[in-house]
């Protein structure tokens, strides 16, 4: 796949736009639909914000701002993803709403259109069952890290049916995107989550048995294991509630080990979730 070839994005919310950015700003042209005009165009004012930023650091010039801005078009309706060579679904983590969409956008796609979810949560294999049979060896889980701008993972995740040869072409078009993609199997959680939660209910559990403060516990992570931010200041960033509904997911597949601290509940019913509410494990107000 070339640089000029077109890919659609479905959903223009904190993903959809940082995805669309990431392809457009290496030349590809994109689509980006939401349910309505306003909401694909509010997606797009995401990505001017993301690249006004750039241009203030001198990491971009005006003349390429406009140039990645005309690689995207804004849209309410799926017939202009019509002739996507692959389309990435960021719509709200709902399975019901993600399946309608895959089935709509499998009536006016193009046969040899590749198709991906971005879902965090949702098996693979369940959303690609929205397709005819005649694509779902053309389905896959892409799913990228926030912001996925900066980010340079991808899971890669294959359903039961997906076809080697279309997870080989999107492992090519995420690397000529500069991305880093890894295969992944279609289990809950997928790899990174699993790693990230677990880590997290210890980090928790240290707090709940006083082990050091949570500043402390940031620090021995950035200074003791190199991580760029603490895990408390990482989950306020995050919001509470939605690492308690990951968490409550994985403990439902997995059990015990997943299961989330009291400490993290609690800040979610206090409605401590973080810098979205100047309050969570830390107090933003000041
Ligand atoms: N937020 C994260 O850090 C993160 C990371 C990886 C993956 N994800 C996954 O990415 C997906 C999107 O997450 P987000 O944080 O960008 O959500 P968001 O709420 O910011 O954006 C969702 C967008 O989908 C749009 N949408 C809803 N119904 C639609 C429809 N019928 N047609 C077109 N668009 C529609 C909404 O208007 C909204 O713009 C979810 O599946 C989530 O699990 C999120």
């Amino acid at each position: 796949m070339n640089a000029r070839k077109k890919i659609g994005i479905v959903g223009a919310g904190m993903m959809g736009s940082e995805i669309a950015l990431c392809f457009a700003r290496v030349g590809y042209l994109v689509s980006i639909k939401d349910a309505t005009l306003e909401l694909a165009e509010k997606g797009l004012a995401n990505v001017s914000r993301v690249l006004d930023k750039s241009l203030k650091k001198g990491k971009i010039t005006e003349d390429e701002k406009v140039e990645i801005i005309s690689c995207l078009m804004p849209t309410d309706n799926y017939g202009d993803l019509s002739d996507a060579d692959l389309v990435i679904e960021a719509v709200f983590e709902d399975e019901t709403l993600k399946k309608q969409i895959f089935s709509d956008l499998d009536t006016v796609c193009k046969a040899d259109c590749i198709f991906a979810t971005n879902t965090s949560s949702i098996s693979v294999t369940i959303l690609s069952t929205a397709v005819r049979k005649e694509r779902i060896g053309q389905f896959l889980g892409m799913h990228f890290f926030s912001p996925a701008s900066v980010m340079k993972l991808v899971e890669v995740i294959p359903g039961i049916d997906t076809q080697n040869e279309t997870v080989d072409i999107v492992m090519n078009i995420l690397r000529s995107i500069g991305k880093e993609p890894i295969r992944v199997k279609d289990v809950t959680g997928f790899a990174v989550n699993r790693i990230f939660h677990a880590m997290l209910i210890e980090t928790c559990r240290l707090l709940e048995e006083e082990v050091a403060s949570a500043e402390d516990i940031d620090k021995a992570c950035k200074l003791g294991l190199g991580h760029p931010m603490g895990p408390f200041e990482l989950m306020d960033i995050l919001n509470n509630a939605l690492n308690l509904e990951v968490e409550e997911i994985l403990c439902n597949t997995y059990g015990e080990r997943f299961r989330p601290r009291p400490n993290l509940k609690q800040r979610v019913a206090a409605k401590h979730l973080g810098r979205v509410t100047q309050r969570g494990w830390f107090d933003y107000s000041k």
